[in-house]
């Protein structure tokens, strides 16, 4: 039915959209350690949050695990993008792995103020999601004086054996506005409360919750292409519909349901900073297969941000240092 409506569809691609300077630099890891090593590359937990990255790296020889349990000692072994706790480091130190670190260098900081908060007797409270890879590994680094909230509720019911003495991180992907809340609320209960040195979440999360809230309030449809299990992604999704807008998480073109786009004349796409640009090049080519489609972007920042590879994983014709 919608084919029959006048005047071509608009597509509105928010920028920036996909791929951040830490994803690249995870991918750009994974690919220059295959060239460089003979032997199996294990890669404990997808390298970045998205199926399409992964299957890609598989096909190329990398072998993705959940656990250290299925690496076997001495093997070269990549930490993801989201980072890992301590006693994951040790295990793999005792095993006598080989560890090529592709934590994000914006997790790796989160990670020091933890152990810093941490270290001069804080409680600290981290906002973030529970069962989420970054959020295991940051814990990890001071379980015993760090706690979990997801919500303001948790705020309301956190007991600690200090209140002069808290202060807070979060997790870098998580909604500028909601974790706004979040913190005001352990402010009004912790007046002494101390906050991290600057944001933890970081640019590239900002940055596409800024370009796609321009776009979500005038589009009559969002689509945010990422993985089920992204956080940025479906933060997105949620910014979206807090607008009041309908929005969908794709995977990919196919995901496209041609009743989302029955009326809906102005699609907003955005992409997560875990998801591949082609992706997003792959779905406006399908709605123009669907009929006369104008296409234009709204950007609200660039990115020049690149984060230098860690030891391990550098290749010379890039990277010179
Ligand atoms: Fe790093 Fe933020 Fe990307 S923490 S991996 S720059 S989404």
């Amino acid at each position: 039915a919608w084919l029959a409506a006048s005047g071509p569809r608009k597509v509105v691609l928010a920028a920036p959209r996909s791929f951040c300077a830490g994803i690249e630099r995870a991918v750009d890891v994974v690919e220059n350690v295959l060239e460089q090593r003979e032997g199996p590359v294990y890669v404990r937990k997808q390298i970045v949050h998205n199926t399409h990255v992964v299957s890609d790296l598989e096909s190329r020889g990398a072998i993705f695990v959940d656990d250290l349990d299925d690496v076997p000692d001495h093997a070269t072994v990549i930490f993801s993008a989201h980072g890992v706790s301590p006693a994951v480091r040790a295990e793999a130190a005792e095993r006598g792995m080989e560890v090529i670190d592709a934590t994000c260098p914006l997790v790796t900081k989160v990670h020091a103020e933890a152990r810093r908060f941490a270290g001069r007797g804080d409680t600290v409270v981290l906002i973030g999601h529970a069962g989420h890879e970054e959020v295991e590994g940051t814990l990890g680094e001071a379980p015993e004086r760090t706690v979990l909230v997801e919500s303001v509720d948790d705020v309301l019911a956190l007991d600690v054996p200090d209140p002069l003495r808290v202060s807070y991180l979060t997790q870098t992907t998580l909604a500028v506005d909601e974790t706004a809340d979040i913190i005001a609320a352990l402010r009004a209960r912790f007046p002494a409360l101390r906050a991290p040195g600057s944001d933890d979440i970081c640019y590239a999360s900002t940055n596409r919750q800024e370009a796609l809230r321009d776009i979500a309030s005038a589009a009559d449809l969002v689509l945010v292409v990422g993985s089920a299990n992204s956080s940025n992604s479906l933060r997105l999704v949620e910014l979206a519909r807090r607008q009041g807008t309908p929005a969908y998480l794709v995977e990919d073109a196919r995901d496209i349901r041609p009743d989302w786009l029955i009326n809906n004349r102005i699609v907003g796409i955005t992409a997560g900073a875990s998801a591949p640009p082609r992706l997003v090049d792959e779905i406006v080519e399908a709605l123009r297969g669907l009929g006369p489609t104008e296409v234009t972007e709204h950007e609200t920042s660039r990115e020049t941000l690149q984060f230098t590879l860690p030891a391990g994983a550098r290749n010379a014709g890039r990277c010179p240092d």
